[in-house]
Formats: structure tokens, C-alpha cells, sequence
């Protein structure tokens, strides 16, 4: 069976994650920015990528590599399309994380937001273990209620995610990554007007 991701058109989640009342978008831009300047590193692998938001954030200086990485071959010509600038740098790769995780390259920097609750902690680890970076850093969405999708004219497109939904626990996944040697190194939230929290958090080995 399709991955539910193959079906949703990156109009219905873009434009749903940028409502007014879910400003995930955003929000993520702005965390995306920190995640790629925090640390000494020069390659990045990014799981999920979608269409590429935060992508502008990419510091030419510092990146000779960057590997963005997710099943829907459309959001990533749609990447290809819009960052033309960083294409002597930039490398998508489309594949299905549950099946093909050893195929990722090797990178210093593993970023994954909104992501490990489409794959799963078992499968998240195996990537990271695969990727053997220096530093992963990810973030999670905590709920404030029961309903794991944020309320938009769109909110309809994802109806099929409920069967591959996996919701995240900050104190699950630290121990999923620190059982294979990686630690916690730094944490932040931010609150979205849904009363959802964005939660960052950074691991180093
Ligand atoms: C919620 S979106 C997050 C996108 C982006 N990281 C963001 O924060 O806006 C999840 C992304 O992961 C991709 N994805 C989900 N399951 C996947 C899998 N099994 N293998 C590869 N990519 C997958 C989806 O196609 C989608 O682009």
C-alpha cells in the first residue's frame, strides 16, 4: 500500500501549516535557521523535507553538502525548483525511510522535524545509525489536546496520516537515541496559537 505522504499535494500542507491558526510553518523557519547555525559541522542530512522551508537559511560558507531526503519525488522537484542557487551544494534523494534507511549518506549534522512521527522511534534510530552524525537534532510535535492535526480548511488532505501517526514522547525518544550513544545537549519550545508546542531537541555523541 502507498505511503498516505505520496497523496497529499504540497499546496494542501504548505498552505495548511501556514494558516493563521496553525503557523507551523513559521514557526519551524524560524527553529530550522538555529538548527543549521548551531554547530561546527559542514554536511547535513534532512529527513522529511517537504518542500524545503528554512532551506534559505543554508550558510554557503559553511555547507559543501547538504542531502535533503523524503518519499514524495514531488515536493522534491518542487525543492529543486525553488533553491536552484544551492544546487552545487544541494541533493535530493527520494526514498522510503521504513524500507530503504541504508541507503542515507553519511553526514555531520542530522536534522528531523515532523518527521519521526511518520517513521517511528525504531526507524529513526536505524536512519541515525546509518547517517552517523555528530550531532542530530529534531523536532516533535506535543499536542495540547487529543487532535494531533491543527484545525485548517485543509485539515481534511492528512485523513489518511491517522493510520501511520505515532505520537512523540520527549522521554522515548532521548532514550531511543541515547541507547545508541547520544546525548542530550540542548532543548527548546515554542507555543503555536493552537496551544500545540514545537519542541526542539539536540543530541551529540
Ligand atoms: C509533517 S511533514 C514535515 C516536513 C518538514 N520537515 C516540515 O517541518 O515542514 C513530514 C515529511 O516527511 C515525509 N515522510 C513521511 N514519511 C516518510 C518516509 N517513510 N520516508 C521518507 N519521507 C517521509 C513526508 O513526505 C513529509 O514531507
Amino acid at each position: 500500500m502507498a505511503n498516505p505522504w505520496e497523496e497529499i499535494p504540497l499546496s494542501d500542507y504548505e498552505n495548511h501549516m501556514q494558516f493563521d491558526s496553525v503557523m507551523q510553518l513559521q514557526c519551524l523557519n524560524r527553529m530550522m535557521r538555529n538548527q543549521f547555525n548551531a554547530y561546527p559541522i559542514s554536511s547535513a542530512v534532512i529527513l522529511g523535507i517537504a518542500g524545503g522551508n528554512g532551506l534559505e537559511h543554508m550558510d554557503r560558507n559553511k555547507y559543501h553538502k547538504v542531502v535533503g531526503v523524503d518519499i514524495n519525488g514531488e515536493y522534491l522537484a518542487a525543492v529543486r525548483e525553488r533553491y536552484g542557487e544551492l544546487a552545487d551544494i544541494l541533493e535530493c534523494v527520494q526514498l522510503d525511510l521504513l524500507e530503504e534507511a541504508d541507503r542515507l549518506p553519511k553526514a555531520e549534522l542530522l536534522v528531523a522535524d515532523l518527521l519521526i512521527e511518520y517513521i517511528g522511534y525504531a526507524c529513526f534510530q536505524k536512519a541515525v545509525q546509518q547517517v552517523a552524525p555528530n550531532y542530530v537534532s529534531c523536532i516533535i510535535q506535543i499536542n495540547a489536546s487529543e487532535s494531533w492535526v491543527s484545525d485548517s480548511p485543509y485539515l481534511h488532505a492528512f485523513d489518511q496520516l491517522a493510520g501511520i501517526h505515532h505520537q512523540m514522547e520527549e522521554n522515548e525518544l532521548t532514550q531511543t537515541l541515547g541507547s545508541i550513544g547520544y546525548r542530550r545537549i540542548a532543548r527548546a519550545e515554542n507555543q503555536l496559537p493552537s496551544g500545540t508546542k514545537l519542541l526542539q531537541i539536540d543530541f551529540a555523541r
